[in-house]
């Protein structure tokens, strides 16, 4: 049975740990969220991180701007952001609503607010291996493994998945951390004989259960990135209850991912505001 890579509690620990070092710089972060339209799972999300915010010290404001508005009128909003010195961190909750064109917000955003870590800028960085602000979801995967005591260096890791917020990160990180890397994706063949490989299989597919026991060998860690809603409950990419069977190590959906991803959002956005305290980066 496998060991479970309890995020929720490794979050908690990473939290209080950082309200501490908040509380002791003497300086004052602050994040501002960006929210267009109504979709309620965004406002949900956008609220859970201005909770965490307030847990850890962190000032918090949100924007927020009717479905219909312009890319430009966006941009703008944000361009205000990057220019106010009280604000720290910049995100923007996507998926932006149709109509308004993602990539000119993102690139809009300051690389040195930028605590998505989403901006091109940033993601040049971590592909060149020296990362500033690296996406908060795959970056919290790598702390949560590093506290469980999972080593990376020589392992085989499969990511599957090749989203831009995070299966491409993903990959980077662990290539960073000198694991072997495959990236599967929707036109991957014969996907379960490449997963049966991995030490290491990251799922970030965006279907229910669709990594199942078969999949994977004997012992290998599961991360489960699934944020999938199936009859009013949240369930992961990865068949939790039959793949934790053969699995050395797994996250469970809630539980796993989710809390590491927000507490990683709050120590991206203290770094920024240390970064921004000392000056613009050489
Ligand atoms: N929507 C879903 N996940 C994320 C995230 O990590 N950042 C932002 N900005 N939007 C999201």
């Amino acid at each position: 049975m496998a060991l479970i890579l309890d995020g929720k509690a490794v979050s908690e620990k990473r939290i209080e740990l950082l309200r501490e070092a908040i509380d002791e710089s003497g300086l004052s972060p602050r994040l501002a969220t960006v929210l267009v339209g109504d979709d309620p799972a965004s406002a949900l999300y956008v609220r859970m991180k201005h909770q965490a915010c307030e847990r850890v010290h962190i000032g918090s404001i949100n924007v927020t701007l009717p479905a219909d508005t312009t890319t430009e009128r966006v941009v703008e909003k944000v361009q205000r952001l990057n220019a106010d010195p009280e604000i720290s961190g910049i995100l923007v909750q996507l998926p932006l609503p149709a109509g308004i064109e993602q990539e000119s917000v993102i690139e809009a955003v300051s690389p040195e607010k930028d605590v998505d870590g989403f901006h091109p800028c940033n993601i040049g960085h971590l592909v060149s291996g020296r990362p500033r602000f690296s996406p908060c979801t795959p970056l919290g995967i790598m702390n949560l493994l590093a506290e469980s005591g999972i080593e990376l260096e020589g392992r085989r890791a499969v990511v599957v998945g090749r989203s831009i917020d995070v299966g491409r990160p993903m990959a980077a990180l662990l290539l960073n951390a000198n694991a072997t890397i495959t990236v599967c994706h929707s036109r991957t063949r014969d996907l379960a004989s490449i997963t049966r490989e991995a030490d290491l299989v990251v799922a970030a597919v965006g279907r229910p259960r669709f990594i199942t026991a078969d999949m994977i060998g004997e012992g290998a860690t599961v991360v489960d990135i699934g944020t999938n809603r199936v009859e009013g409950r949240l369930v992961g990419d990865v068949d939790f209850e039959a793949v934790r069977e053969r699995a050395g190590a797994i996250t469970p959906v809630p539980g796993g991912v989710g809390p590491m991803t927000i507490a990683t959002l709050m120590e991206n956005t203290f770094a920024a505001a240390r970064r921004l305290s000392c000056g613009p980066a050489p």
